[in-house]
């Protein structure tokens, strides 16, 4: 069989069709193709307001400078997610400081939240990993408490629930990732939500060099340029088409290994809280023979994937003050990322191929 590959967008004559076309008109900077696709988000995400930008790392840096986030401020993130979240605030000088995960949901433990607000923390921002989330309203609750504003990095999860609403519209701002792998793409770019005029406007600001039109040469702030293209537009128009399709595929894919593995005692999967609707991004299996697993899975040409690489540990980090630990040991992360494996989770996995995974995983643990 030819190599599964872990996880592939599904790009078609559609986008290239309509590419060519949005082409055609010879405008490709940020024009009515990005306000189509900003007010289709906004519309289906229930969100008041939206901001396409060049990428999602940019937007949690933007949302951190809408609250005037900087040096001498403290931002609580999750000890796994992708690193752009830690670099974020990193960029705007504040610090990041680290709270352990919740081994079910892979989110914000709350109770480790509780204990690490210090004077300084002025935002918390809780990733949803994989779709899934931890209690938002437990979050906000404590959150509140200590006027920390909430900054929800839905990179991974498009379309997911909390409570009935959408993941990334819960916070002050949210926004999602439309990198490569990410469930609906645009190569790279992003999107931040907001139901804020103030923080909507001073976000756009942000990213068109400090000044609230494009063609004018006055400029009320020092901005940046995080524009969006019409190119990344006009993908992401005909990716959001697609969008119920691959959440509805990917849903089926976890579910049948989930019914094809139920059988297998070393395996478990993510937990979700009773509130929350998750989307199923990657699907994944915690078994203590994670690395045995993994390299047997390769040798028949199935690609898996770690878990995120707990911050504490990365390498970039060490021996620097970039990062604030708030324990010795965040023995959780630890231990979801030795276990932690994302299966092939394409759009485009066949029956025929996910049966081959099933069946392989199965062999491997009756050897
Ligand atoms: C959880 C998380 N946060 C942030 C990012 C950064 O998004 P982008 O690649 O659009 O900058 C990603 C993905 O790349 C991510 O998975």
């Amino acid at each position: 069989m030819k190599k599964i590959i872990q996880i592939q967008p599904w790009i078609d004559s559609q986008e290239a069709n309509y590419l060519k076309k949005i082409i055609n008109k010879t405008f490709l900077t940020e024009a009515g193709e990005t306000k189509k696709f900003e007010n289709r988000i906004t519309k289906r995400f229930k969100s008041k307001y939206s901001i396409a930008v060049s990428n999602w790392t940019n937007g949690i840096f933007m949302s951190l400078k809408a609250f005037n986030i900087g040096e001498g401020d403290e931002v609580i993130v999750p000890n796994l997610t992708f690193i752009a979240t830690v670099n974020a605030v990193i960029m705007t000088g504040a610090k990041p400081v680290i709270c352990e995960v919740d081994e079910k949901n892979l989110s914000i433990d709350l109770e480790h939240y509780k204990k690490i607000i210090s004077k300084k923390t002025k935002a918390v921002i809780p990733v949803h990993l994989y779709g899934h989330c931890c209690d938002l309203n437990k979050l906000k609750k404590i959150s509140r408490r200590y006027k920390i504003k909430i900054i929800e990095d839905a990179a991974q999860s498009i379309g997911a629930k909390f409570n009935d609403r959408y993941l990334g519209t819960i916070g002050e701002i949210g926004g999602f990732s439309f990198y490569g792998n990410k469930i609906i793409t645009t190569g790279e770019g992003g999107i931040i939500l907001t139901n804020s005029l103030q923080l909507k406007k001073k976000m756009y600001e942000l990213k068109n060099h400090g000044r609230s039109k494009k063609g004018v040469f006055k400029h009320n702030s020092v901005g940046y340029n995080f524009m969006f293209t019409e190119m990344q537009a006009a993908i992401g128009n005909i990716q959001l088409n697609k969008l119920n399709k691959i959440l509805l595929k990917k849903k089926k894919i976890y579910n049948n290994y989930k019914k094809g593995l139920s059988k297998v005692a070393d395996i478990s999967f993510m937990k979700n809280i009773s509130l929350n609707k998750p989307v199923y991004w990657f699907s994944n299996i915690f078994t203590k023979s994670k690395p045995r697993l993994q390299k047997f899975l390769q040798k028949r040409n199935i690609q898996t994937r770690d878990i995120f690489f707990p911050i504490v540990l990365q390498p970039c980090y060490k021996n620097t003050n970039l990062i604030i630990k708030k324990k010795k040991n965040y023995s959780i992360s630890n231990k979801i990322f030795n276990t932690g494996l994302s299966l092939p989770s394409s759009y485009n996995l066949t029956k025929k191929e996910q049966n081959f995974i099933v069946s392989s995983i199965k062999e491997f643990f009756k050897k």
